[in-house]
């Protein structure tokens, strides 16, 4: 019944464990379209972190060069602008910088249209790019405004054709009462300001003691934002932080939709926030919030990254086609996720959306997974809702390599939108692998 049980070596157990460092080096390729019959909606992409933390580390060096901060009006703010522009003119954004007057000093907001979608409907986002003038300014909000340009800069990677036409901002003077981003939607003919269908603010989303946190705003911004953390395990709360104290507020005041992330300020995190998130209770969410400690050591890669990734997923979502994807749609992840051999169930996840109704009664599941022993795996669908369908059973007896199948299922008690997840659970000690992508055809 069961194969012979080989004892593990220390070398065994050490190649195994080289080979979980390669998979978790191996860089999460974007998830790609495969051969569908028509356009096909991806999943949004993994935002690279590492990406992301070079725009940190040249904003902290501007600072440096800069007298140690990037506040409005001084030398590092305008350097911080002309670093962002450059990224973006050189993807292909239309950008416009727009100058106006504080405290005695020009300020200027930086704003980028990506080509394309409907321009009566504009999906914005945007963060403060200023810092104070106590420190550089990283968490406070390098943070944002990095992970906003980074996602910019996959729009462009990923050729995306949303049906919302997309903005990002980079707002001047936030600290000296919002400034920038008041001026801009004063500014605003009322026609236009009618055309902005949801600004999106990020505004602190690195804290070194993180908190997850979503703007308690418009209901649809605040779901999407839930349903990313949601499929990825992570509780979130409503952020209570002050609300309005961040540029979000001045959209708010004219009618827009808004909402947002933040990861923390100077609030002590709870015994009961260390429990679900880790980290240090007691202690505030950053304890260099408008200091100069606020160095490019103060960020918590896992945050960050946790962030940018759902912001990607909103802008995704959120300027997707209202009409629904023709059928025969892909939808897709390709990021590689290691199954720990003899070991605990993991899970990757497709997100639906657009589809109205529930899923088809022969949804197609397309399976990759590479195994060195392909009997060891136990596999299921997982509909949003959680409802489990079993694709695969464990079979002591078969020793082939990998389980790359398609398979059918009746889905059609499920609703279609929603995070999908592909379930893998390797039950016998040895032989390892890894998901390396699968889809759900619609
Ligand atoms: N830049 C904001 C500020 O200095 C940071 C902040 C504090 C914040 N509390 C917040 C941002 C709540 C968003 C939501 O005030
Ligand atoms: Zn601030
Ligand atoms: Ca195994």
């Amino acid at each position: 019944m069961t194969r012979p049980a080989p004892r593990r070596t220390a070398l065994a157990a050490a190649a195994s464990l080289a080979l979980a460092a390669l998979l978790a080096a191996a860089v999460p390729a974007a998830a790609s379209s495969s051969a569908a019959p028509s356009a096909a909606v991806l999943a949004a992409p993994d935002i690279p972190i590492a990406n992301v933390k070079t725009h940190l580390t040249q904003l902290q060096s501007i600072a440096t060069a800069n007298g140690g901060n990037r506040a409005h009006g001084k030398a590092g703010y305008k350097a911080s602008i002309d670093y962002v522009k450059a990224k973006l003119d050189a993807a292909g954004f239309t950008t416009a910088l727009q100058t106006f007057t504080s405290s005695g000093a020009t300020g200027y907001n930086l704003i980028a249209d990506w080509p394309g979608g409907d321009t009566s409907q504009v999906l914005m986002s945007g963060s403060h790019l200023d810092s104070v003038t106590a420190g550089p300014g990283i968490n406070d909000n390098g943070s944002g405004s990095a992970a906003i340009l980074e996602t910019a800069l996959a729009v462009s990677r990923a050729a995306f054709q949303p049906a919302k036409h997309l903005r990002f901002a980079w707002w001047g003077a936030e600290e000296l009462g919002m400034v920038g981003s008041k001026y801009y939607v004063n500014q605003l003919a009322t026609a236009d300001r009618a055309k902005i269908a949801g600004y999106l603010n990020f505004d602190m989303i690195g804290s070194p003691n993180p908190g997850y946190f979503v703007y308690d705003d418009d209901p649809t911004i605040e779901q999407t934002f839930k349903d990313y953390y949601a499929g990825i395990s992570i509780p979130t709360e409503i952020e209570t932080e002050g609300d309005g104290r961040s540029d979000h507020a001045p959209f708010k005041s004219a009618g827009i939709p808004v909402g947002g992330l933040f990861s923390g300020a100077d609030y002590t995190k709870t015994a009961a926030q260390a429990q679900k998130w880790g980290g240090t209770s007691g202690q505030a969410f950053d304890r260099c919030y408008h200091a100069s400690c606020d160095t490019s050591a103060n960020i918590n890669d896992t945050a960050l990254d946790r962030s940018s990734d759902a912001i990607a997923y909103a802008v995704w979502s959120l300027s997707a086609a209202t009409t629904p994807p023709p059928t025969g749609t892909v939808f897709e992840n390709t990021t590689d996720v290691a199954v720990p051999d003899n070991g605990a169930a993991v899970t990757s996840s497709v997100a639906v959306a657009g589809r109205t109704g529930n899923a088809p009664s022969t949804l197609k599941v397309g399976v990759d997974i590479k195994h060195t022993y392909r009997g060891d795996l136990v596999v299921d669908l997982l509909a949003p809702d959680g409802s489990a369908y079993r694709l695969k059973n464990s079979s002591s007896g078969d020793s082939a390599d990998n389980v790359i199948a398609t398979y059918t299922v009746n889905a059609s008690s499920e609703a279609a939108n929603g995070t999908w997840k592909l379930r893998v659970q390797d039950i016998a000690a040895q032989d390892t692998g890894y998901i390396d992508s699968w889809k759900l055809t619609f």
